[in-house]
């Protein structure tokens, strides 16, 4: 048909994902490899395991997603000449691992002789929230919080971004994940402390609200996550028990309590009456109905992705691949990874 078929590529960080979308927008494939359980006893992830795992995964992902649409449009396995083209995420990210989803679209378009499409991965991030309110319109302010970033952004238009500020120091998912570290609970740490802390007292603990009253748009996480590790050493010295769901409930409503009141001054402060969230701490479900609860009283509205659209995923990058490829900018083959690409 005339509709373009674009196959969408993510591997900025430690998930191989591929997705297929057509031209209406319809999302016919989604494949996602994690490598989780390869960086879990790191405690973090192992950016020579994670390029190495996605050229393990790379070829695999493929087939799978090529399949999937092939089934979903009632034909066999699409072939790469069936697609218009082929959208990789160019940054940010780990660059050993940016680099193997960009090589292999790269092999792949050359070959096919279809297009390829750079996509900025905060981007995918932004528009996973047209998965869940299909008509959301710019302007609106976003909050991007994953493993690597933590940014308050004023969205003009699509492709339109200004950074209000970000983290000056650990992202807020790192932030969970360093925590649950030192906790020993493994990694990734959102996922495990978010469950903890639904059992636990968010008013247990008083730990540090950094730069809530800086009035700006700043963020800082490297002292609270201090803040973590010194109570739990006193404990430990003094033989205490600690009492892990009040402290994951205390250390969370920490990192939410600065979250929202940004937000909201945000909002106020452009005027707007629109906000979605992106990225992997987007999928906490305190704070999820923090923002619903604490905007929705002024009027404002809150999107946030499914749950399944929060973390890495490339039904997101194709999104943005898609509108790429109708507006008919496409890459030059010669292009290369962006590790430090902002928004
Ligand atoms: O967006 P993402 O998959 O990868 C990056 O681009 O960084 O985000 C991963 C981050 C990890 O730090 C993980 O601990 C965090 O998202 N995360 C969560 C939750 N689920 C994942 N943080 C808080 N609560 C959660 N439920
Ligand atoms: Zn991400």
């Amino acid at each position: 048909g005339a509709q373009p078929i674009v196959l969408a590529v993510e591997s900025s960080c430690d998930e191989t994902a591929m997705a297929v979308i057509a031209g209406d927008g319809r999302i016919l494939a989604n494949v996602v490899a994690t490598q989780i359980d390869f960086h879990a006893r790191f405690g973090g992830v192992v950016p020579e395991i994670a390029s190495r795992k996605h050229t393990e995964a790379v070829v695999g992902v493929f087939e799978e997603a090529m399949a999937q649409a092939g089934e979903a449009l009632g034909t066999a396995p699409l072939q790469a000449t069936d697609l218009a083209a082929v959208g990789v995420t160019q940054g940010p990210g780990l660059v050993g691992a940016l680099v193997v989803g960009v090589a292999f679209s790269k092999g792949l378009a050359a070959m096919a002789g279809i297009g390829l499409v750079g996509v900025n991965h905060l981007e995918g991030h932004l528009y996973a929230n047209l998965f869940e309110t299909p008509d959301l319109e710019p302007p609106f302010v976003a909050s991007l919080v994953s493993g690597g970033h933590t940014m308050l952004v004023h969205v003009r238009d699509w492709g339109d971004y200004e950074v209000l500020g970000q983290t000056i120091d650990d992202a807020v998912g790192e932030a969970f994940d360093k925590v649950a570290k030192a906790l020993g609970l493994g990694y990734p740490g959102g996922p495990v402390i978010s469950k903890l802390a639904a059992e636990g007292d968010p008013r247990a603990i008083a730990f540090p609200r950094a730069l809530l009253h800086s009035h700006d748009y700043r963020f800082s996480l490297s002292g609270l996550k201090t803040a973590v590790i010194t109570y739990i050493e006193a404990e430990n010295r003094a033989g205490r028990p600690i009492d892990m769901p009040d402290l994951a409930a205390s250390f969370q409503a920490a990192v939410i309590d600065v979250q929202v009141s940004k937000a909201l001054t945000a909002v106020e402060a452009c005027s707007l009456d629109d906000f979605c969230v992106g990225g992997g701490v987007a999928a906490n479900p305190a704070l999820r109905s923090a923002y619903a609860e604490k905007l929705g009283e002024r009027g404002v509205r809150v999107t946030v992705p499914p749950l399944s659209a929060c973390t890495d995923n490339a039904a997101m990058i194709a999104l943005v691949a898609l509108r790429d490829v109708q507006a008919g900018r496409l890459a030059e083959l010669s292009m290369d990874a962006e590790p430090n690409w902002s928004l």
